[in-house]
C-alpha cells in the first residue's frame, strides 16, 4: 500500500486579511479556520498529517487543536519559515518517508473528500497533480502601463487551488534545487516542479467552494459555507 502524508500549512501572517488574529486561527462558524482542513484530512484515507505553524505556535496548536479535537493522524507539528515555500520545505523534511505528499493551504477550509480522493487516485500515474477550477472571468495580460497585451483563451485557463499532490521524491528533489536559489516568484508547489523538476503537472478538478480565505470579504462567504458544513 502506498503511503500518503498531508502537509497543512498554517505559518502565514495573513497580512491581506487585516486582522489582529492570524487568519488560520480566526473563528469560522464556531471553529478555528484551520480546524476544517485538519478535519478533512483526518476523515480522508491519508496516513499522516504534518501541521506547519508559525514560530512559537506549536504548543498552542497541540493543545487547542490536536488534543482538543483528537486529530490523531497528526504526527508532527513543525515551525514554518518566512515564505510559503520555506514552510513547505520544513513540512517535507518531517514526512520525507511517505511515498506521496499532499500540500494544502490551511487557509482553504472547504477542501472536500472528493478532491482529496481524486488527487490520491491520480498521482500514481501523473506523479504530480494540482486541484484547479476553470476560470469564470476573462483574463487579460497587461504591460507595465496597464495596457492589454494579450487575452489568453479562457478554455485553457485554470484557477489553481490546493491540495497539490506529488510523488515525494519528485517534489523534494525539485525543492532542493530551488532552495539553493531562493526563487522569490514561487507562489505554489507545482511551479517548483515545473521549473526545477522539469516535469509536467497534471490538473485535476477542484471545487468552486474550495476557496482560500485571503481578504476580509472571503470571510462572509466562508461563514456561509462553514455553517452549511457543520449543518
Ligand atoms: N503560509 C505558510 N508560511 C508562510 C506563508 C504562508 O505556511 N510563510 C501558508 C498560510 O498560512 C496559508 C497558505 O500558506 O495557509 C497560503 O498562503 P496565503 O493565503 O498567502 O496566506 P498568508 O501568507 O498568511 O497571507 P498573506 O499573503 O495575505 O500575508
Ligand atoms: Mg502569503
Amino acid at each position: 500500500m502506498s503511503s500518503f502524508a498531508a502537509i497543512v500549512l498554517a505559518a502565514g501572517k495573513g497580512s491581506r486579511m487585516n486582522s489582529d488574529v492570524h487568519k488560520q486561527y480566526m473563528n469560522l462558524a464556531g471553529k478555528p479556520v484551520i480546524y476544517y482542513s485538519l478535519k478533512a484530512f483526518s476523515d480522508s484515507p491519508v496516513d499522516e498529517i504534518v501541521l506547519v505553524t508559525g514560530v512559537g505556535e506549536q504548543e498552542y496548536c497541540r493543545r487547542e487543536l490536536i488534543e482538543k479535537y483528537q486529530f490523531t493522524k497528526v504526527t508532527h507539528i513543525v515551525e514554518g519559515g518566512a515564505e510559503r515555500y520555506h514552510s513547505v520545505y520544513q513540512g517535507l523534511m518531517a514526512c520525507a518517508n511517505a511515498e506521496y505528499v499532499m500540500i494544502h493551504d490551511g487557509a482553504r477550509p472547504f477542501v472536500t473528500q472528493d478532491i482529496i480522493c481524486r488527487a490520491m487516485e491520480d498521482v500514481p500515474r501523473s506523479r504530480a497533480n494540482i486541484a484547479a477550477v476553470p476560470v469564470k472571468d476573462t483574463i487579460k495580460m497587461t504591460d507595465e502601463t496597464n495596457c492589454v497585451t494579450d487575452t489568453p483563451r479562457r478554455d485553457r485557463l485554470w484557477s489553481v487551488q490546493t491540495p497539490q499532490t506529488f510523488e515525494t521524491t519528485l517534489l523534494k528533489n525539485a525543492y532542493e534545487v530551488m532552495m539553493k536559489q531562493e526563487d522569490a516568484d514561487i507562489t505554489d508547489d507545482a511551479m517548483v516542479v515545473e521549473r526545477y523538476g522539469g516535469y509536467k503537472v497534471h490538473v485535476i478538478m477542484g471545487d468552486y467552494r474550495n476557496i482560500k480565505l485571503t481578504t476580509p470579504e472571503d470571510l462572509l462567504i466562508g461563514e456561509i459555507f462553514a455553517t452549511e458544513k457543520n449543518g
